[in-house]
């Protein structure tokens, strides 16, 4: 292991010929329209619940509010287990499914592991999963429908991750970015924005990042699309959102850093950005600057009120790292980084309906 991500690459040229037209085939609403840019061979390997191809939602209430001409709100919550973690979880199960696990395992905040359990459900095969013991009660009655063996580990997705790793299991580890698939089903999310936006792209985009999967293929999106003449050079900039209650990205930012530093007792309600040390932290700094945006950090106590204003405005199910998303585009504007009448996309990541424990 060299301890760093891989990344898939694909024969770029072949593609751009095979595409009908130039386009990828239009009849099918899930992300896998995309399916010669995901990696999976065999049609019979892919397990897919309807996964992706979400509305991109041109916001009536929230983007006024902010003071925004144009805001599209790509609705992440109407995914099959209602969060875009099933993006990435359908392609990486497809994926080692193809290549003959039978087993999976991950830590996880909450999202992800629902989704792991969801997909290895429905491939036939087993997950085990390590959550942090504060988790909603919802996510672990979620995993355990599912059939998943669930583990809950005192502290954050960093100790689940080591739980996990020294019970050394013989399973195929799904934890973020250490295996190469999740960003791959990520990245339909930047094929998606482009395509609805008539293949071209925002000025910017808003993405509340935790362990980096959703900035990292939306990146690695555009080269491809590009590649295959699909889009030109232009990009979007590119915002992660964090809350200040755990901000590594930010601060790798701010001080101009090429590594990540773990962020020591991160703590925040929005609970899929509590990762104090994301192991892709090069590949998510290089993405964000590159593109020319930058990242920013929001009050712990603003969430939970942002969140109930901006579903209240829009009739849209907000997580809380959605709501970290809003309060950091509210910042960007107020700073002067993004403007009035530019073209933003704001990732509504997931529903916060599990949020609580009832
Ligand atoms: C709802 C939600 N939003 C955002 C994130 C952060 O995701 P990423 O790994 O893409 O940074 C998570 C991760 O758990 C999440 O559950």
């Amino acid at each position: 292991m060299c301890g760093s991500p891989l990344f898939v690459i694909y024969d770029l040229v072949g593609v751009r010929e095979d595409l009908t037209n130039g386009e990828f085939p239009s009849d099918m609403n899930s992300m896998w329209r995309y399916s010669q840019l995901l990696p999976v061979k065999s049609p019979s390997c892919v397990i897919s619940l309807g996964e992706g191809w979400t509305p991109l939602i041109l916001s009536r209430r929230l983007g006024k509010h902010l003071g925004l001409q144009m805001l599209r709100i790509k609705d992440e919550a109407q995914n099959p287990t209602t969060s875009f973690k099933d993006r990435g979880l359908s392609a990486a199960i497809s994926r080692h499914y193809e290549l003959g696990a039978k087993e999976f395992a991950l830590p996880s905040a909450g999202n992800a592991a629902v989704s792991a359990s969801a997909y290895a459900a429905a491939a036939g095969l087993k997950a085990h999963i390590f959550m942090p013991d504060d988790t909603p009660e919802p996510f672990f009655h979620q995993c355990e429908l599912y059939g998943a063996v669930t583990t809950r580990v005192k502290g954050t997705i960093t100790e689940a991750g080591k739980v996990m790793s020294d019970q050394n299991g013989d399973w195929t580890d799904l934890s973020t970015t250490k295996e190469p698939y999740r960003v791959e089903g990520k990245k339909t999310l930047g094929f998606e924005i482009c395509e609805q936006m008539g293949w071209s792209v925002p000025d910017a985009i808003i993405c509340p990042t935790g362990g980096g999967t959703a900035i990292i293929g939306i990146w690695k999106a555009f080269d491809e699309l590009e590649a295959i003449g699909l889009i030109g050079p232009e990009r979007p900039r590119m915002y992660a959102a964090q809350s200040g209650g755990c901000a590594p990205i930010v601060r790798a930012i701010e001080k101009g850093s090429d590594d990540i530093e773990p962020w020591v007792n991160g703590e925040t309600e929005a609970l899929g950005l509590r990762v104090p040390n994301p192991f892709a932290g090069r590949l998510i700094l290089n993405s964000i600057r590159h593109s020319g945006g930058s990242a920013v950090a929001v009050a712990d106590q603003e969430i939970e009120p942002t969140r109930r204003t901006a579903s209240k405005l829009e009739g849209i199910d907000f997580c809380p790292e959605s709501a970290v998303g809003i309060c950091g585009l509210w910042n960007l504007i107020e700073s002067g980084k993004i403007d009035y009448d530019e073209d933003v996309v704001l990732l509504n990541t997931g529903s916060g309906a599990r949020y609580t424990n009832l």
